[in-house]
């Protein structure tokens, strides 16, 4: 989860970076946040594998608000599957120096990574709370 908010974080600070005209430390925080939304991945399949094979429990909600985390599980899930092309793309434009096309598809990539990130953290606190 805290890698979540890194990358989440990474990509706020890399969009002031770069409004702010700073593009090396722009490319550097966006950097960073693929690296961490990557450790997340690794975390979340490992997680995943140690549920299946029954070593750590599955999480599973049964709040009041059942329709509300259902509806935000699964937008974070689908956006957070689109993500993955979507920062290949940016990141292939950027590092080919086609920054015009880096320009146009990379508010749409960051727009969805901080969506995924905040809902992200969303999902763990209706998990973690859902008693109370
Ligand atoms: C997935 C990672 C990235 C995201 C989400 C991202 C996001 C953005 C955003 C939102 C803008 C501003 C667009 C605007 O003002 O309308 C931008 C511009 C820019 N980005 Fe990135 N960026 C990423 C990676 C990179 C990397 C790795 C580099 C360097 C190799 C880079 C170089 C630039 C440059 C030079 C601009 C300014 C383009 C211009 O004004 O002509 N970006 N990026």
């Amino acid at each position: 989860m805290t890698a979540i908010a890194i990358s989440g974080l990474a990509i706020v600070l890399g969009i002031f970076l770069i409004k702010a005209g700073k593009r090396d430390a722009h490319k550097k925080a966006m950097i960073t946040a693929s690296v961490f939304a990557l450790i997340f991945v690794f975390l979340y399949v490992l997680r995943n594998f140690l549920q299946a094979q029954g070593l750590i429990p599955v999480g599973k909600y049964e709040g009041p608000n059942k329709s509300l985390f259902l509806f935000i599980l699964w937008s974070h899930t689908l956006l957070a599957i689109i993500n993955f092309p979507l920062a290949i793309i940016t990141l292939r434009y950027a590092f080919k120096g086609l920054f015009g096309k880096h320009k146009k598809i990379a508010p749409i990539t960051a727009f969805v990574w901080i969506y995924v990130a905040i809902t992200g953290w969303l999902i763990f606190y209706f998990m973690k709370f859902q008693n109370q």
